[in-house]
């Protein structure tokens, strides 16, 4: 077991010094990748959670190598693809099952139905809040430290990680727009929720940061006005975008490209970039070959996620979304390629994620 253990930390040792004299190939543009997050990156840390918001059964998988694993999709999530374009031969592994020598590449701890807040998501059921998620973080980088065997080489390890942060939707789907549920929108006007949302977010990252992460790519959230269950939530007949709830991100996503600035201003040993979900979706998707906006591609429960063993659509590629709530997998890919490699002006701030890597 030692005997191994040291083996081992030979060969990253070797990695790492071939690393820097260029002579390895296919190597990932970073060591690691850490993944916090709500279901749009969850790929399976619900899975044995006494929760609604799990998804590991047929057709949820359809389109992914090993079928259904708690992604809520039906290939790849964004996550996913942004792995492959950083150079990652294997996925990052969920925090419910990562061991072994697999963490020093990274975890992800993104749970389904979860928020900023801790009681988001309650209404499903169990879930991983975004403070949960930073203690088992902590679980992490204990364990690789022991396996490093040093604090200051865990260290080092830990600062040239990209640290990916999408969250924020739940606290509005989940909480807010669920007064029968949440007192949140009795006691908070959307500018008090969206700044008492930013300041609990602002502490998290602040603690990630004194937990060694210098790469931050932080992911404003979509237009959750628009999606399936919205659209036809409270007798609306499913032709017009909800207003209020999309105004309700922009007021969130605003602010949160103002803490990048606050950020990179205070935290100088660090980087932090704001990702423009809209902009990453805005444009022409209907000579990208999408056609149908406004209905999932599977047959949804009352939950809004797919029927179990229900046949979905056969053309998921002309298809927004693959439930209710989720987008399909070409979706993931256009919006993970442009957040690597920004096409447009809005897509990123202030920097894209390829340029992030390379600071
Ligand atoms: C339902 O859709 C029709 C058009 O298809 C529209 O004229 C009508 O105002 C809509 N009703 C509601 C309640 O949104
Ligand atoms: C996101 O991009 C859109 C353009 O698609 C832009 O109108 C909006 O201001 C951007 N949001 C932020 C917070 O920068
Ligand atoms: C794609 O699927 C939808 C819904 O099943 C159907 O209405 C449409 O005709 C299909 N398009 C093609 C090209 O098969």
């Amino acid at each position: 077991m030692a005997c191994k253990t040291i083996i081992w930390l030979g060969v990253i040792v070797l990695w790492g010094v071939l690393d820097k004299q260029g002579f390895v190939h296919g190597e990932p543009q970073v060591p690691c990748f850490f993944i916090f997050g709500d279901s749009l990156s969850d790929n399976g840390n619900n899975n044995n959670l006494l929760t609604s918001a799990k998804v590991n059964y047929q057709p949820y998988g359809i389109d992914f190598l090993t079928g259904p694993t708690g992604r809520f999709t039906n290939g790849r999530t964004g996550v996913d693809i942004i792995a492959e374009l950083l150079g990652f031969n294997n996925l990052i592994p969920p925090f419910a099952t990562a061991d072994g020598l697999d963490i020093l590449k990274g975890v992800n701890y993104a749970s389904g139905g979860s928020g900023i807040r801790d009681e988001t998501g309650q209404n499903l059921g169990a879930h991983i809040s975004l403070g949960l998620q930073l203690i088992h973080h902590k679980v992490t980088i204990s364990r690789i430290t022991k396996t490093l065997r040093r604090n200051d080489i865990a260290e080092e390890h830990l600062n040239k990680c990209l640290y990916y942060v999408g969250i924020g939707s739940n606290d509005y789907v989940n909480n807010y727009f669920m007064p029968q549920f949440y007192p949140t929108s009795r006691l908070f006007s959307l500018q008090q929720y969206a700044g008492v949302l930013i300041d609990q977010y602002s502490l998290k990252l602040r603690a990630l940061h004194q937990l060694g992460a210098r790469k931050f790519a932080l992911v404003g959230l979509g237009l959750i006005g628009c999606t399936p269950n919205a659209l036809f939530s409270n007798g609306r007949n499913g032709t017009s975008c909800v207003e209020e709830m999309n105004s309700a991100v922009q007021i969130f996503n605003d602010k949160l490209k103002s803490l990048v600035d606050q950020l990179n201003n205070e935290l100088s040993d660090a980087k932090f970039i704001y990702v423009n979900t809209t902009a990453l979706l805005s444009g022409d998707l209907t000579s990208a070959g999408f056609k149908v906006f406004n209905v999932g591609c599977c047959p949804v429960g009352k939950n809004g996620l797919c029927i179990p063993s229900q046949t979905p659509c056969q053309n998921r590629t002309e298809y927004i979304f693959w439930d209710s709530f989720h987008p399909t997998e070409p979706v993931n890919k256009i919006a993970a390629t442009r957040s690597y490699k920004a096409s447009g002006p809005f897509d990123t701030y202030p920097i894209d994620i390829s340029g992030l890597v390379q600071q």
